[in-house]
Protein backbone atom coordinates (compact mmCIF):
# COMPACT_ATOMS: atom_id res chain seq x y z
CA UNK A 1 0.00 0.00 0.00
CA UNK A 2 1.14 3.62 -0.77
CA UNK A 3 0.49 6.37 1.22
CA UNK A 4 -0.81 8.14 -1.30
CA UNK A 5 -3.36 5.18 -1.49
CA UNK A 6 -4.87 6.52 1.55
CA UNK A 7 -5.49 10.00 0.64
CA UNK A 8 -8.76 10.68 2.00
CA UNK A 9 -11.30 13.85 0.23
CA UNK A 10 -14.00 15.28 2.09
CA UNK A 11 -15.78 14.52 -0.96
CA UNK A 12 -17.95 11.60 -0.53
CA UNK A 13 -18.50 9.24 -3.19
CA UNK A 14 -22.17 9.48 -3.10
CA UNK A 15 -24.81 11.16 -0.83
CA UNK A 16 -27.36 8.59 0.19
CA UNK A 17 -30.45 9.92 0.04
CA UNK A 18 -33.39 8.90 3.19
CA UNK A 19 -35.94 6.54 1.55
CA UNK A 20 -39.44 6.25 2.81
CA UNK A 21 -41.79 5.23 5.40
CA UNK A 22 -42.91 1.85 5.87
CA UNK A 23 -44.71 -0.26 3.33
CA UNK A 24 -44.24 2.48 0.90
CA UNK A 25 -42.84 0.27 -2.58
CA UNK A 26 -39.11 1.25 -2.45
CA UNK A 27 -37.55 0.37 -5.76
CA UNK A 28 -34.06 -0.42 -5.52
CA UNK A 29 -32.41 -1.06 -9.04
CA UNK A 30 -29.08 -2.64 -9.34
CA UNK A 31 -27.20 -1.18 -12.28
CA UNK A 32 -23.81 -0.05 -13.24
CA UNK A 33 -22.69 3.59 -11.92
CA UNK A 34 -19.31 5.49 -11.40
CA UNK A 35 -18.27 6.82 -8.19
CA UNK A 36 -16.21 9.12 -7.20
CA UNK A 37 -13.87 7.29 -4.75
CA UNK A 38 -10.58 8.93 -5.37
CA UNK A 39 -10.16 12.52 -5.15
CA UNK A 40 -12.15 14.68 -6.97
CA UNK A 41 -9.35 15.45 -9.27
CA UNK A 42 -8.84 11.83 -10.31
CA UNK A 43 -10.82 9.76 -12.35
CA UNK A 44 -14.56 8.23 -11.24
CA UNK A 45 -14.68 4.65 -10.96
CA UNK A 46 -17.57 2.62 -12.82
CA UNK A 47 -18.86 0.16 -10.38
CA UNK A 48 -21.99 -1.38 -9.60
CA UNK A 49 -24.79 0.23 -7.11
CA UNK A 50 -28.60 0.85 -6.45
CA UNK A 51 -30.32 4.31 -7.55
CA UNK A 52 -27.24 5.35 -9.36
CA UNK A 53 -25.60 4.93 -6.04
CA UNK A 54 -22.62 3.08 -4.47
CA UNK A 55 -23.03 3.07 -1.55
CA UNK A 56 -26.69 2.26 -2.41
CA UNK A 57 -29.65 4.57 -0.68
CA UNK A 58 -30.19 4.53 2.93
CA UNK A 59 -33.51 2.41 3.72
CA UNK A 60 -34.36 3.37 7.19
CA UNK A 61 -38.03 2.08 9.03
CA UNK A 62 -39.27 2.02 12.61
CA UNK A 63 -38.92 -0.77 14.34
CA UNK A 64 -41.59 -2.78 13.89
CA UNK A 65 -42.53 -1.20 10.73
CA UNK A 66 -42.53 -3.34 6.80
CA UNK A 67 -40.28 -2.66 4.08
CA UNK A 68 -41.38 -3.37 0.43
CA UNK A 69 -38.49 -3.97 -2.04
CA UNK A 70 -38.94 -4.03 -5.41
CA UNK A 71 -35.35 -5.00 -6.29
CA UNK A 72 -34.87 -4.76 -10.16
CA UNK A 73 -31.67 -6.59 -11.53
CA UNK A 74 -30.32 -4.20 -13.86
CA UNK A 75 -26.57 -5.76 -14.41
CA UNK A 76 -25.47 -8.47 -16.45
CA UNK A 77 -25.04 -11.41 -13.33
CA UNK A 78 -27.84 -12.86 -11.81
CA UNK A 79 -28.11 -11.06 -8.68
CA UNK A 80 -29.99 -11.19 -5.32
CA UNK A 81 -29.98 -9.03 -2.49
CA UNK A 82 -29.79 -10.05 1.45
CA UNK A 83 -30.66 -7.87 4.42
CA UNK A 84 -27.37 -8.47 6.62
CA UNK A 85 -28.44 -8.99 10.53
CA UNK A 86 -32.48 -8.72 9.99
CA UNK A 87 -33.95 -11.72 11.64
CA UNK A 88 -36.65 -11.73 9.09
CA UNK A 89 -38.63 -14.78 6.85
CA UNK A 90 -36.66 -16.98 5.37
CA UNK A 91 -38.43 -16.51 1.70
CA UNK A 92 -36.70 -12.77 2.11
CA UNK A 93 -33.47 -13.62 2.97
CA UNK A 94 -31.95 -13.66 -0.44
CA UNK A 95 -29.68 -16.16 -1.11
CA UNK A 96 -29.89 -17.59 -4.66
CA UNK A 97 -30.28 -21.36 -4.49
CA UNK A 98 -31.11 -21.87 -0.70
CA UNK A 99 -34.18 -19.04 -0.57
CA UNK A 100 -35.19 -18.30 -3.49
CA UNK A 101 -33.89 -18.68 -6.89
CA UNK A 102 -31.46 -15.76 -8.83
CA UNK A 103 -32.78 -12.71 -9.98
CA UNK A 104 -31.68 -12.95 -13.56
CA UNK A 105 -30.44 -9.97 -15.16
CA UNK A 106 -33.94 -7.72 -16.44
CA UNK A 107 -35.79 -9.60 -13.94
CA UNK A 108 -36.89 -8.28 -10.40
CA UNK A 109 -38.04 -9.88 -7.18
CA UNK A 110 -40.12 -8.29 -4.30
CA UNK A 111 -38.68 -8.24 -1.06
CA UNK A 112 -41.33 -7.46 1.50
CA UNK A 113 -40.49 -8.26 5.35
CA UNK A 114 -41.21 -6.47 8.59
CA UNK A 115 -37.68 -5.43 10.74
CA UNK A 116 -38.25 -7.29 14.04
CA UNK A 117 -34.75 -5.77 15.59
CA UNK A 118 -33.68 -2.07 16.22
CA UNK A 119 -30.59 -1.59 15.25
CA UNK A 120 -27.99 -0.94 12.17
CA UNK A 121 -27.70 -3.19 9.45
CA UNK A 122 -27.09 -3.38 6.44
CA UNK A 123 -28.00 -4.95 2.72
CA UNK A 124 -25.83 -6.44 0.07
CA UNK A 125 -26.04 -9.17 -3.11
CA UNK A 126 -25.72 -11.95 -2.36
CA UNK A 127 -24.65 -13.45 -5.46
CA UNK A 128 -20.62 -13.80 -6.39
CA UNK A 129 -20.77 -11.30 -3.53
CA UNK A 130 -17.46 -11.57 -3.39
CA UNK A 131 -17.18 -9.83 -6.71
CA UNK A 132 -20.24 -8.16 -6.40
CA UNK A 133 -20.07 -6.34 -3.28
CA UNK A 134 -16.66 -5.42 -4.46
CA UNK A 135 -18.09 -4.04 -7.05
CA UNK A 136 -20.38 -1.90 -4.71
CA UNK A 137 -23.61 -3.91 -4.06
CA UNK A 138 -24.45 -2.90 -1.14
CA UNK A 139 -25.84 -0.04 1.14
CA UNK A 140 -27.08 0.77 5.01
CA UNK A 141 -30.37 -0.25 6.46
CA UNK A 142 -31.35 1.30 9.72
CA UNK A 143 -33.52 0.32 11.96
CA UNK A 144 -35.20 2.91 14.41
CA UNK A 145 -36.37 2.83 17.99
CA UNK A 146 -39.73 3.75 18.52
CA UNK A 147 -37.84 6.43 20.96
CA UNK A 148 -34.59 7.16 20.09
CA UNK A 149 -32.20 8.34 21.86
CA UNK A 150 -31.28 12.53 22.44
CA UNK A 151 -28.48 13.12 19.36
CA UNK A 152 -27.74 15.85 17.31
CA UNK A 153 -26.34 13.79 14.58
CA UNK A 154 -26.72 9.98 13.72
CA UNK A 155 -24.44 9.11 11.40
CA UNK A 156 -23.71 6.03 8.60
CA UNK A 157 -19.89 5.35 8.28
CA UNK A 158 -18.81 2.79 6.10
CA UNK A 159 -15.55 1.30 6.16
CA UNK A 160 -14.11 -0.09 2.90
CA UNK A 161 -11.47 -1.19 0.98
CA UNK A 162 -11.41 -1.37 -2.63
CA UNK A 163 -8.12 -2.85 -5.06
CA UNK A 164 -7.74 0.03 -7.86
CA UNK A 165 -5.52 0.67 -10.79
CA UNK A 166 -3.64 3.42 -11.71
CA UNK A 167 -6.05 4.89 -13.95
CA UNK A 168 -9.23 4.29 -10.71
CA UNK A 169 -10.73 1.26 -12.49
CA UNK A 170 -11.38 -1.59 -10.25
CA UNK A 171 -8.71 -3.91 -10.60
CA UNK A 172 -10.92 -7.27 -11.29
CA UNK A 173 -9.70 -10.47 -10.59
CA UNK A 174 -12.58 -11.98 -8.45
CA UNK A 175 -11.74 -15.41 -8.76
CA UNK A 176 -7.77 -15.39 -7.96
CA UNK A 177 -7.32 -18.38 -5.75
CA UNK A 178 -4.15 -16.50 -4.12
CA UNK A 179 -6.46 -14.04 -2.81
CA UNK A 180 -8.84 -16.21 -1.73
CA UNK A 181 -6.18 -19.11 -0.09
CA UNK A 182 -4.88 -16.04 2.33
CA UNK A 183 -6.91 -13.12 3.73
CA UNK A 184 -9.23 -12.92 0.91
CA UNK A 185 -9.22 -9.48 -1.83
CA UNK A 186 -7.36 -7.03 0.23
CA UNK A 187 -8.02 -3.50 -1.53
CA UNK A 188 -4.90 -0.86 -1.86
CA UNK A 189 -7.73 2.32 -1.28
CA UNK A 190 -9.40 1.97 2.15
CA UNK A 191 -12.14 4.73 3.17
CA UNK A 192 -14.90 5.96 5.93
CA UNK A 193 -17.94 7.00 3.76
CA UNK A 194 -19.53 9.19 6.63
CA UNK A 195 -23.27 10.17 5.89
CA UNK A 196 -24.93 12.50 6.13
CA UNK A 197 -21.68 14.79 4.86
CA UNK A 198 -22.74 17.80 7.60
CA UNK A 199 -20.36 19.74 10.48
CA UNK A 200 -20.99 19.24 13.40
CA UNK A 201 -20.36 21.50 16.54
CA UNK A 202 -17.91 20.87 19.79
CA UNK A 203 -20.01 19.42 22.43
CA UNK A 204 -22.57 17.54 19.71
CA UNK A 205 -23.82 14.42 21.17
CA UNK A 206 -23.30 12.05 17.52
CA UNK A 207 -24.55 8.34 17.09
CA UNK A 208 -21.96 6.59 14.48
CA UNK A 209 -23.09 3.38 12.82
CA UNK A 210 -19.64 2.30 11.92
CA UNK A 211 -20.27 -0.87 9.22
CA UNK A 212 -17.31 -2.75 7.58
CA UNK A 213 -18.70 -3.54 3.78
CA UNK A 214 -14.96 -4.77 2.92
CA UNK A 215 -15.34 -8.00 1.13
CA UNK A 216 -12.46 -9.34 3.22
CA UNK A 217 -10.66 -7.00 5.34
CA UNK A 218 -10.98 -6.88 9.06
CA UNK A 219 -10.43 -3.16 10.13
CA UNK A 220 -9.11 -1.94 13.36
CA UNK A 221 -10.30 1.64 13.91
CA UNK A 222 -9.21 4.43 16.13
CA UNK A 223 -12.00 7.16 16.63
CA UNK A 224 -10.43 10.39 17.84
CA UNK A 225 -11.94 13.83 19.12
CA UNK A 226 -15.53 12.67 20.57
CA UNK A 227 -15.82 10.49 23.83
CA UNK A 228 -18.41 8.31 24.60
CA UNK A 229 -19.67 4.35 24.54
CA UNK A 230 -20.20 1.47 22.32
CA UNK A 231 -24.07 0.87 22.99
CA UNK A 232 -24.67 -1.78 20.25
CA UNK A 233 -22.77 -4.27 18.60
CA UNK A 234 -24.37 -6.33 14.99
CA UNK A 235 -27.29 -4.32 15.87
CA UNK A 236 -27.78 -5.37 19.48
CA UNK A 237 -27.65 -2.88 22.36
CA UNK A 238 -25.11 -4.05 24.79
CA UNK A 239 -26.91 -4.42 28.38
CA UNK A 240 -23.47 -2.39 29.76
CA UNK A 241 -21.61 -0.62 27.23
CA UNK A 242 -18.00 -0.81 26.45
CA UNK A 243 -15.28 2.03 25.95
CA UNK A 244 -14.77 2.82 22.18
CA UNK A 245 -11.12 2.09 22.31
CA UNK A 246 -9.55 -0.84 20.61
CA UNK A 247 -12.33 -1.62 17.93
CA UNK A 248 -11.97 -3.96 15.96
CA UNK A 249 -14.65 -4.87 12.86
CA UNK A 250 -14.53 -7.96 10.97
CA UNK A 251 -16.05 -7.55 7.42
CA UNK A 252 -20.16 -7.12 7.88
CA UNK A 253 -19.95 -6.76 12.02
CA UNK A 254 -21.16 -2.96 12.94
CA UNK A 255 -20.77 -0.71 16.14
CA UNK A 256 -22.95 1.81 17.45
CA UNK A 257 -21.26 4.55 19.35
CA UNK A 258 -23.10 7.21 21.23
CA UNK A 259 -20.33 10.09 22.08
CA UNK A 260 -19.96 14.15 22.63
CA UNK A 261 -17.41 15.53 20.17
CA UNK A 262 -14.75 17.53 22.45
CA UNK A 263 -12.78 17.91 19.21
CA UNK A 264 -12.80 21.59 18.29
CA UNK A 265 -11.73 20.99 14.78
CA UNK A 266 -12.16 17.67 13.32
CA UNK A 267 -13.45 14.10 14.54
CA UNK A 268 -10.95 11.02 12.44
CA UNK A 269 -11.75 7.13 11.71
CA UNK A 270 -8.04 6.12 11.81
CA UNK A 271 -6.98 3.09 10.47
CA UNK A 272 -4.27 1.79 12.35
CA UNK A 273 -1.61 0.07 10.09
CA UNK A 274 1.71 -1.67 10.00
CA UNK A 275 3.35 1.29 8.33
CA UNK A 276 1.56 3.80 10.95
CA UNK A 277 -1.95 5.36 11.13
CA UNK A 278 -4.06 6.21 7.81
CA UNK A 279 -6.98 8.35 8.13
CA UNK A 280 -9.92 6.73 6.52
CA UNK A 281 -12.60 9.45 7.26
CA UNK A 282 -13.41 13.10 8.72
CA UNK A 283 -16.16 15.07 10.21
CA UNK A 284 -15.78 18.42 10.42
CA UNK A 285 -16.61 19.96 13.21
CA UNK A 286 -17.20 23.99 13.49
CA UNK A 287 -18.60 26.06 16.36
CA UNK A 288 -19.66 25.05 19.77
CA UNK A 289 -22.78 23.81 20.82
CA UNK A 290 -23.85 25.41 24.06
CA UNK A 291 -27.49 24.36 24.68
CA UNK A 292 -26.65 20.73 25.07
CA UNK A 293 -26.47 19.34 28.94
CA UNK A 294 -23.78 17.04 29.81
CA UNK A 295 -25.59 14.07 30.50
CA UNK A 296 -24.85 9.57 30.50
CA UNK A 297 -24.55 7.93 27.21
CA UNK A 298 -27.88 6.52 27.39
CA UNK A 299 -28.50 2.64 27.01
CA UNK A 300 -30.74 1.35 24.03
CA UNK A 301 -33.66 -0.99 24.74
CA UNK A 302 -32.88 -4.10 24.02
CA UNK A 303 -33.93 -6.25 21.11
CA UNK A 304 -36.36 -9.15 22.03
CA UNK A 305 -34.22 -12.15 21.29
CA UNK A 306 -35.14 -15.68 22.78
CA UNK A 307 -33.24 -16.57 26.05
CA UNK A 308 -30.55 -19.67 25.86
CA UNK A 309 -32.02 -22.85 27.63
CA UNK A 310 -28.28 -23.24 28.10
CA UNK A 311 -29.28 -26.73 30.67
CA UNK A 312 -30.73 -28.93 27.20
CA UNK A 313 -28.46 -27.47 25.05
CA UNK A 314 -26.65 -29.24 21.79
CA UNK A 315 -23.42 -29.54 21.53
CA UNK A 316 -21.92 -28.86 18.35
CA UNK A 317 -18.33 -28.29 16.71
CA UNK A 318 -17.67 -26.38 13.43
CA UNK A 319 -14.07 -26.76 12.37
CA UNK A 320 -12.62 -24.29 10.29
CA UNK A 321 -10.05 -25.97 7.82
CA UNK A 322 -7.68 -25.37 4.52
CA UNK A 323 -6.31 -21.85 3.24
CA UNK A 324 -2.20 -21.68 2.12
CA UNK A 325 -0.16 -23.56 3.81
CA UNK A 326 -2.69 -25.98 4.91
CA UNK A 327 -2.47 -29.77 3.44
CA UNK A 328 -6.25 -28.76 1.83
CA UNK A 329 -4.26 -27.21 -0.41
CA UNK A 330 -2.61 -30.35 -1.90
CA UNK A 331 -5.64 -31.88 -2.27
CA UNK A 332 -8.51 -30.51 -5.36
CA UNK A 333 -11.34 -30.51 -3.27
CA UNK A 334 -11.70 -26.68 -2.49
CA UNK A 335 -9.57 -23.93 -0.70
CA UNK A 336 -11.45 -23.78 3.10
CA UNK A 337 -13.77 -26.01 4.46
CA UNK A 338 -16.20 -26.48 7.34
CA UNK A 339 -15.34 -29.89 8.95
CA UNK A 340 -13.79 -31.50 6.38
CA UNK A 341 -16.78 -30.02 3.79
CA UNK A 342 -16.20 -27.18 0.81
CA UNK A 343 -19.34 -25.95 -0.44
CA UNK A 344 -22.80 -26.55 -0.16
CA UNK A 345 -24.35 -29.87 0.50
CA UNK A 346 -27.80 -31.43 -0.13
CA UNK A 347 -28.20 -31.74 3.82
CA UNK A 348 -27.76 -29.16 6.12
CA UNK A 349 -24.50 -29.07 8.88
CA UNK A 350 -27.54 -29.44 11.61
CA UNK A 351 -30.87 -29.56 11.58
CA UNK A 352 -32.74 -27.73 14.40
CA UNK A 353 -35.84 -28.38 15.78
CA UNK A 354 -37.52 -25.12 16.06
CA UNK A 355 -36.83 -23.23 19.72
CA UNK A 356 -33.52 -25.19 20.05
CA UNK A 357 -30.35 -23.46 21.86
CA UNK A 358 -27.30 -25.24 20.59
CA UNK A 359 -23.82 -24.46 21.53
CA UNK A 360 -21.56 -24.22 18.87
CA UNK A 361 -17.37 -24.55 19.03
CA UNK A 362 -16.12 -22.85 16.45
CA UNK A 363 -12.35 -24.07 15.98
CA UNK A 364 -10.04 -22.23 13.91
CA UNK A 365 -7.78 -24.76 12.83
CA UNK A 366 -6.27 -22.32 10.29
CA UNK A 367 -3.77 -19.56 9.50
CA UNK A 368 -5.90 -16.87 8.84
CA UNK A 369 -9.36 -15.27 10.28
CA UNK A 370 -12.44 -16.16 9.98
CA UNK A 371 -15.82 -14.00 10.46
CA UNK A 372 -18.44 -16.48 10.84
CA UNK A 373 -21.99 -15.12 10.02
CA UNK A 374 -24.94 -17.02 10.55
CA UNK A 375 -28.22 -15.97 8.70
CA UNK A 376 -31.83 -15.27 10.08
CA UNK A 377 -30.55 -15.02 13.81
CA UNK A 378 -28.34 -13.88 16.04
CA UNK A 379 -26.29 -15.53 18.90
CA UNK A 380 -24.58 -15.13 21.51
CA UNK A 381 -20.24 -15.21 22.04
CA UNK A 382 -19.77 -17.20 24.93
CA UNK A 383 -16.36 -16.28 27.00
CA UNK A 384 -13.76 -18.69 28.07
CA UNK A 385 -15.14 -19.51 30.86
CA UNK A 386 -18.70 -20.17 29.39
CA UNK A 387 -20.30 -17.24 30.89
CA UNK A 388 -22.49 -15.24 27.69
CA UNK A 389 -20.72 -12.32 26.22
CA UNK A 390 -22.18 -9.95 23.51
CA UNK A 391 -24.94 -10.99 20.84
CA UNK A 392 -23.14 -10.92 17.33
CA UNK A 393 -24.36 -12.07 13.73
CA UNK A 394 -20.89 -12.10 12.87
CA UNK A 395 -17.84 -13.41 14.76
CA UNK A 396 -14.55 -12.81 14.50
CA UNK A 397 -12.38 -16.07 14.88
CA UNK A 398 -8.69 -15.39 15.48
CA UNK A 399 -6.41 -17.95 13.48
CA UNK A 400 -5.75 -20.69 16.13
CA UNK A 401 -8.31 -20.14 18.51
CA UNK A 402 -11.70 -21.47 19.43
CA UNK A 403 -14.88 -18.96 19.84
CA UNK A 404 -17.64 -20.53 21.23
CA UNK A 405 -20.85 -19.52 20.67
CA UNK A 406 -24.82 -20.42 21.68
CA UNK A 407 -28.03 -19.49 19.88
CA UNK A 408 -31.72 -20.53 20.48
CA UNK A 409 -32.55 -21.32 16.53
CA UNK A 410 -35.88 -20.35 16.36
CA UNK A 411 -36.35 -19.00 12.64
CA UNK A 412 -37.31 -21.57 10.44
CA UNK A 413 -36.24 -22.39 7.08
CA UNK A 414 -33.15 -22.99 5.34
CA UNK A 415 -29.87 -20.42 6.99
CA UNK A 416 -26.89 -19.95 5.33
CA UNK A 417 -23.35 -20.16 7.63
CA UNK A 418 -20.63 -18.66 6.52
CA UNK A 419 -17.65 -16.93 6.67
CA UNK A 420 -17.78 -13.35 5.75
CA UNK A 421 -14.79 -13.11 4.32
CA UNK A 422 -16.37 -13.29 0.92
CA UNK A 423 -13.24 -14.66 -0.77
CA UNK A 424 -13.46 -17.22 1.70
CA UNK A 425 -16.99 -18.09 0.74
CA UNK A 426 -16.19 -18.24 -2.88
CA UNK A 427 -13.71 -20.78 -1.76
CA UNK A 428 -16.17 -23.11 0.05
CA UNK A 429 -16.45 -21.85 3.52
CA UNK A 430 -20.04 -22.14 3.71
CA UNK A 431 -22.65 -24.41 5.15
CA UNK A 432 -26.40 -23.90 6.28
CA UNK A 433 -28.70 -25.32 8.71
CA UNK A 434 -32.13 -26.00 9.00
CA UNK A 435 -34.76 -25.05 11.45
CA UNK A 436 -37.77 -26.75 11.31
CU1 LIG B 1 -23.80 -10.44 4.86
CU2 LIG B 1 -24.46 -14.32 3.86
O1 LIG B 1 -24.16 -12.40 4.36
CU1 LIG C 1 -12.76 -16.96 6.29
Amino acid sequence: MHRRDFLITAAAAALAPRLGAAATPIQLVAQPVRAQILPMDEPATPMLGFNGTTPGPLLRVMQGAELDLRFANRIDDGSAVHWHGLRIDNAMDGVPGLTQDMVAPGGDFTYRFRAPDAGTFWYHSHNRSWEQVARGLYGPLIVDEPSPPDVDHDLVVMIDDWRLTEDGALAGGYDNMHDQAHQGRLGNFARALITPETPVQQGDRLRLRLINVATDRVFPVDLDGIVGQVVALDGMPLATPQAPTGLVLAPAQRVDIIADVTATDRVTVTFPTRDGPYELGAIAVSGTNTARQPSDIPLLPPNDIATLDMDSALSLTLRMEGGAMSPRMMSQSGIWAFNGQSGMTDTPFHSFERGQTARIRLVNDTRFAHGIHLHGHHFVELDADGSPGALRDTTLVDPGTTREIACVFDNPGKWLLHCHMLGHQAAGMKTWVAVT
